[in-house]
């Protein structure tokens, strides 16, 4: 797990996602690049979870659907993101 100790979205969340991820699952409305959306606390922060999930295949399919799947690293840091409260 990468040593940080607040997880930022601007700085440490957003930069994973690859633009063209990004545009791909757009006409989804799966808006991977908008703190808003990814930070919406609407149902218990769905929009952040149903990502998660789907990267780490707890969903299928697993994403991104084209890989490399992201790694251990990337993951937890998206996990120390939503339990750290979704900072911006
Ligand atoms: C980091 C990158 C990506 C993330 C976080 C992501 C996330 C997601 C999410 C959350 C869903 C909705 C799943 C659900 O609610 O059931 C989805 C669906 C989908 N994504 Fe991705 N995606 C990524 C990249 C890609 C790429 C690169 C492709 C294709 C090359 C792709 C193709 C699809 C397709 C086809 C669906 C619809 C699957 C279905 O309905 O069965 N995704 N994605």
């Amino acid at each position: 797990m990468k040593n940080v100790s607040v997880v930022s979205f601007a700085r440490n969340i957003r930069p994973l996602f690859r633009d063209e991820y990004i545009n791909y699952v757009k006409p989804m409305n799966i808006l991977l690049d908008q703190y808003t959306y990814m930070s919406n606390a609407a149902n218990n922060h769905q929009n952040a979870k149903r990502v998660y999930d789907s990267l780490t295949g707890k969903t299928k399919p697993r994403m991104p659907i084209d890989r490399p799947y992201w790694t251990k690293d990337e993951l937890d840091l998206f996990k120390n993101w939503m339990n750290g409260g979704y900072k911006p």
